[in-house]
């Protein structure tokens, strides 16, 4: 038996992120061929019509014109209190529940993540995720011995499954007495799947019903990473009103990022936002989130805090910021709208997209489907369940040519 130094909790097999390893082999694609043939639809970055990585530049203007020491400083351990009251406006806009709201920085959303995870479950405990989930919730899970437990996220209509979903959440919450439900909603990754209003009213439901019992502790955690991306104006924000006076034995935590809405994939920003009923809790999700951010990453980046701040303190410099979001978010609409015309033409299957950056092709055998469409110089995801295409990365023209050569290569593999 070969030696291992790492402790036993810490052994994990030797794997290299399928994502970015797809990305690495469509680069020297693009090298080979040229980028006028090839396909990348691999990152989950918005990305132009010419390949190049979009980069806001009311983000990077304001990002220049910061003093250096404000660049340079650490941060508060939970986040500059300005920024903190910022990424509320950020996250909620008129959308704020009536409750006890705390929020704490996090390098991106998958801190605010991993937060919810460590801090609101028990070694062992299963966290509840839809089958078209992304991976990081079981990285995350595994770290910390946890595991994860799926729902079906489509009915047979293609809505969201709320039997499936009420199933799997009372047998967890029965046997667990408490649950952490994420939720990757609006714009899901992989599926751009956005529940409607109705749908979160089911899923609230569910969740007052089980916290009559009150030894039941249920967390909800709400994965916005896309939010700035879905829907017209603020119109997919109403849900988080729903919010307000929930039952004291339901937690609300949303995981916000700025790394998709801000173009801040590698400057790892966002917040935990925690909200309740009850100010003790919302307290004690507060300090339970700074003593992890003290242990994890001490404190979040500066700079990433005070270039949110500054925009939203400065109405001028949020209407120019706006203007900018919106529209990349429009170029992310109409080549949706074209995947999705060209996938309806040649009667390729999708899962229903409504929004951001992904939409999702179900496939047996995903893995070699990507590998074929390799060939074809088209790189996409494989998933479990099928193939992810990620629009955000693809220019309209080509998004309107993908499906009938995925198409293809699938009917070739039947
Ligand atoms: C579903 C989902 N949640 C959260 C994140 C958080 O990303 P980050 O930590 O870069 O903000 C991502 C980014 O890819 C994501 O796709």
């Amino acid at each position: 038996m070969t030696i291992k130094m790492v402790a036993d909790h810490a052994v994990w097999p030797k794997a290299n992120d399928a994502i970015f390893g797809l990305a690495a082999k469509a680069k020297d694609a693009i090298a080979k061929y040229g980028k006028e043939n090839v396909i990348d639809s691999t990152l989950g970055a918005l990305v132009d019509d010419d390949g190049n990585l979009i980069c806001m530049d009311t983000v990077y203007n304001e990002l220049k014109s910061l003093p250096n020491a404000d660049i340079a400083a650490y941060a508060q351990v939970a986040g500059q209190p300005d920024y903190l009251k910022a990424v509320q406006d950020a996250c909620f806009k008129e959308y704020k529940p009536n409750a006890h709201i705390r929020a704490v920085a996090t390098p991106g959303g998958t801190g605010s993540i991993r937060h919810a995870i460590w801090n609101y479950t028990n070694p062992g405990d299963s966290i509840l995720v839809c089958d078209w989930f992304w991976a990081p919730y079981v990285t995350i899970s595994e770290e910390f011995g946890r595991t994860v437990t799926n729902y079906k996220l489509f009915n047979e209509k293609g809505e969201f499954n709320i039997d499936s979903y009420k199933e799997n959440f009372e047998a967890l919450l029965n046997k667990q007495k408490r649950l952490v439900t994420v939720i990757n909603t609006p714009a899901n990754n992989p599926t751009g799947y956005s529940l409607s209003d109705e749908e979160w009213e089911q899923v609230l439901d569910i969740a007052k019903d089980n916290a009559k019992d009150k030894e039941n502790k249920i967390i909800i955690v709400v994965d916005v990473a896309y939010i700035d991306y879905a829907g017209v104006g603020s119109e997919r924000r109403k849900f988080f009103s729903k919010f307000s006076n929930l039952p004291e034995n339901i937690f609300v935590i949303v995981g916000y990022s700025m790394s998709k809405g801000f173009t801040m994939y590698g400057m790892r920003s966002g917040a935990a936002i925690g909200i309740s009923s009850n100010e003790d809790l919302a307290e004690e999700f507060y300090y339970s989130c700074m003593h992890a951010n003290r242990a994890n990453w001490s404190n979040g980046t500066r700079a990433a805090m005070s270039i949110m701040t500054n925009i939203y303190n400065d109405p001028s410099k949020l209407k120019a910021y706006e203007n900018e979001v919106n529209k990349y978010k429009d170029m992310l609409r109409k080549r949706a709208n074209a995947f999705v015309k060209g996938s309806k033409d040649v009667d390729l299957e999708i899962l229903p997209y409504r929004d951001g950056f992904f939409v999702s092709i179900p496939c047996e055998n995903a893995k070699k489907a990507s590998d074929e469409l390799i060939k074809e110089k088209i790189f996409v995801v494989a998933l479990k369940k099928g193939l992810r295409f990620a629009v955000c990365a693809v220019s309209e023209e080509k998004c309107a040519v993908a499906p009938a050569a995925i198409k293809k290569v699938l009917d070739n593999l039947k």
